[in-house]
């Protein structure tokens, strides 16, 4: 196991933004920008040893900066959206930035993705990058600290950890947005890909996206992936839920877990390649997205992104929880930590894979 360090680019106001690089026995590789504690690829060998980055990306910090989606980066303090960019705690109501049809406050405007973190590497086969959220910034209250781990073991996991402590009483829901594509980030769209999701419904939505309170029972719908199929063969179905997204966009509420217990919740694998990931979290949800916004992008490589190029599952505590007592909390004590553990676990359909 080893981690090197090489310089990626420069902030605009100059200060320098490190790529990061971990690479396990098995020469799995994983790159990781301290801009964003974003992670920039995820190089694995696909069935016959040839070797893939799975994410999709960019060469640049403008590029990051201004045309990302919030690739690959991690998303807070309060991920996906939060109705009327208003946050209810206790007796007062937050005033959010409104970034999203000037009424909604969508992944806390970009903060963590856009911010430098602090690297450091604890262990040969981990990487911690920090970064403090200023109390207020983006409206959001509370001098919120921030750890995040990314551990890659020579099973050819990519765990991360997250850890979050406000000296206020908060929301707290951290998530990463890495895009992947299993047959590689420049290899059209990830319809062929067959996924697996172990949840019996979805948040509903209304038109904006935001949950109605509602629990889809995903039965008999096309956001039935219990047993697993192709993203293509329901997505164009005319569903009233999967006509909002313009595709997969959705909150899976995950089987009840332990408290705490990071449990299997998802997989998907790509029959080109021969590449699977199985999903690992703590949270009550994930929010599947299938990137139908990304076509008219240029991404790593100067490669043309189309519409579809890539899957998210981002783990996750449900979207707009602040507004609805109903769903699991995200409120965190002042001092209390939001602790929680995502894996990707990579593997291939190869007999003779070690
Ligand atoms: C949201 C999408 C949004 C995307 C932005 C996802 O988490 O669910 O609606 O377009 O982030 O990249």
């Amino acid at each position: 196991m080893s981690v090197l360090r090489r310089e990626f680019g420069t902030m605009p106001d100059g200060s320098p933004v490190y790529e990061y690089e971990m690479e396990n026995r098995r020469g799995m590789r994983v790159t990781v920008l301290t801009l964003g504690a974003t992670l920039r690829s995820i190089i694995v060998k696909d069935r016959d040893g040839k070797a893939r980055d799975l994410l999709l990306g960019f060469d640049t910090v403008e590029d990051y900066l201004t045309r990302s989606d919030y690739q690959g980066a991690v998303v807070g303090p309060v991920a996906n959206r939060i109705a009327g960019a208003e946050l209810p705690l206790g007796s007062k109501t937050y005033e959010l930035v409104k970034n999203e049809k000037d009424k909604l406050c969508l992944h806390s405007n970009g903060e963590y993705n856009a911010a430098l973190w602090r690297a450091l590497i604890p262990d040969a086969d981990r990487l911690e990058l920090t970064y403090v959220h200023p109390d207020g910034a983006n409206g959001f209250p509370g001098e919120i600290k921030n750890t995040v781990t990314y551990t890659l073991t020579d099973n050819n996991e990519l765990k991360i950890g997250y850890y979050a402590v406000s000296d206020r009483d908060t929301y707290l829901n951290l998530t990463n947005h890495a895009y992947f594509n299993l047959n590689g980030f420049d290899s059209g769209d990830v319809l062929d890909h067959v996924v697996r999701i172990d949840a019996d419904a979805i948040t509903e939505v209304d038109p904006d996206s935001i949950p109605t309170g509602r629990l889809y029972p995903v039965e008999g719908t096309p956001f039935d992936f219990r047993t697993e199929k192709p993203i293509g063969r329901d997505v164009n179905a005319e569903d009233p839920q999967l006509l909002i997204g313009g595709g997969y966009d959705h909150n899976y509420c995950l089987r009840e877990n332990e408290a705490g217990v990071c449990r299997e919740i998802a997989a998907v694998r790509s029959p080109e390649s021969g590449i699977n990931m199985h999903v690992y979290t703590d949270l009550p949800g994930v929010q599947f997205y299938i990137g139908n916004f990304l076509d008219g992008r240029t991404g790593k490589a100067d490669k043309p992104m189309v519409k579809r190029a890539g899957f998210c599952l981002e783990t996750q505590f449900y979207p707009d929880t602040p507004h609805r007592p109903e769903f699991p909390s995200c409120l965190f004590k002042k001092g209390e930590p939001f602790v929680s553990e995502t894996v990707y676990a990579f593997a291939t359909d190869a007999p003779d894979a070690d």
